[in-house]
């Protein structure tokens, strides 16, 4: 059973046809509201989510489906001590399909190797968050016309961060791409990720912590939250969370189409007063993610025999 709990599990070819469904979605919405008719994506979250879990339910009510939603670990049998890998076992009675968040790193993988359904991974602990970067992907798309050759800033938490991970992973493989990382010290990419992907693949890349000097060469600035809950301890999190913060003066250093992007939420580090800029894309990104989302619940759903050959959606035949 075809599960994607890491977005290396898809290839760079699989996420250029998700780009394309995602826009052909886009263009003809109508064509797509049967689909998954009478099919029911379960989205068991044990951590808080407002994007994310929402994204996908809407996608499935979107495509025709229906949603069974477990929305915290308090109001499931997780309380009374039940494994993932039991409570995959469980929801694959319910459910065709699966979206599921926690905050421990390999919790996905679990799940995906104890269900007998599809498994999405919606982000586990500080390891990584595919399907926000299928989002993050369609927007660059959407925005530079193309997903090579781009030098992209990722500023903020770089170490917790699950979706700088993520990616980071992906936009690897992609011809031409550099990376500057803007982060204070301690909150650098772990060594995993700069070896497995960027190193591997050759990627030129620098470390800074200075945002303002690295802003002109940028097409893409990515900016993310320090994550509060993943620090050991309060007094760290204190000292680190303002480290960085885009304002509307600030954006004088950067070109004229560097894209601001954010996997949101966002807590101090960009100002409000930036939404206003024709450069911000993060509201952008939320809604591009519904229709990823759509596009893979398509395609995991089809692999997995649920969907027929072409699906016959409003007046047109779409080839599956
Ligand atoms: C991100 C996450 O959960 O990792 N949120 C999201 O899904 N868009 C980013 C974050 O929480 O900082």
């Amino acid at each position: 059973m075809r599960s994607i709990i890491d977005i290396l599990d898809l290839s760079v070819e699989e996420i250029d046809s998700l780009i394309e469904t995602a826009q052909d979605i886009i263009s003809n919405p109508g064509e797509y509201a049967h689909l998954c008719d009478g099919l029911k994506l379960a989205t068991l979250f044990f951590e808080p989510s407002t994007r994310t879990r929402m994204s996908f339910e809407a996608a499935m009510y979107e495509l025709g489906g229906y949603v069974l939603s477990m929305s915290s670990a308090a109001s499931s049998s997780a309380a009374k001590g039940e494994s993932v890998a039991d409570t995959a076992k469980v929801i694959s009675c319910y459910a065709d399909i699966i979206a599921i968040r926690h905050p421990k790193e390999g919790a996905a993988l679990v799940a995906a190797n104890n269900a007998s359904i599809p498994v999405i991974n919606g982000g586990d602990g500080g390891h990584c968050h595919p399907t926000q970067t299928l989002a993050d992907l369609l927007t660059i798309y959407r925005e530079k016309g193309s997903l090579k050759g781009l030098t992209v800033g990722i500023c903020g938490d770089l170490k917790f961060g699950r979706t700088v991970h993520s990616l980071i992973n992906a936009m690897s493989r992609y011809d031409g791409t550099r990376f500057v990382l803007i982060s204070p010290e301690e909150l650098r990419v772990p060594d995993y990720v700069i070896n497995e992907s960027i190193r591997k693949k050759g990627i030129p890349y620098i470390e800074t912590e200075d945002l303002d000097g690295s802003m002109p060469e940028l097409d893409i600035l990515y900016m993310t939250r320090i994550q509060r809950e993943r620090f050991f301890n309060e007094e760290d999190y204190l000292r680190l969370k303002d480290s960085y913060i885009l304002t509307a003066d600030r954006m004088k250093y950067a070109g004229k189409d560097m894209s601001v992007m954010h996997p949101l939420p966002r807590v101090n580090e960009i100002s409000v007063a930036v939404d206003d800029d024709p450069r911000a894309c993060y509201f952008k990104q939320v809604l591009n993610g519904k229709y990823m989302r759509m596009a893979l619940i398509i395609m995991l759903l089809k692999d997995a025999g649920k969907l027929n050959g072409t699906g016959v959606s409003g007046s047109r035949t779409i080839q599956l």
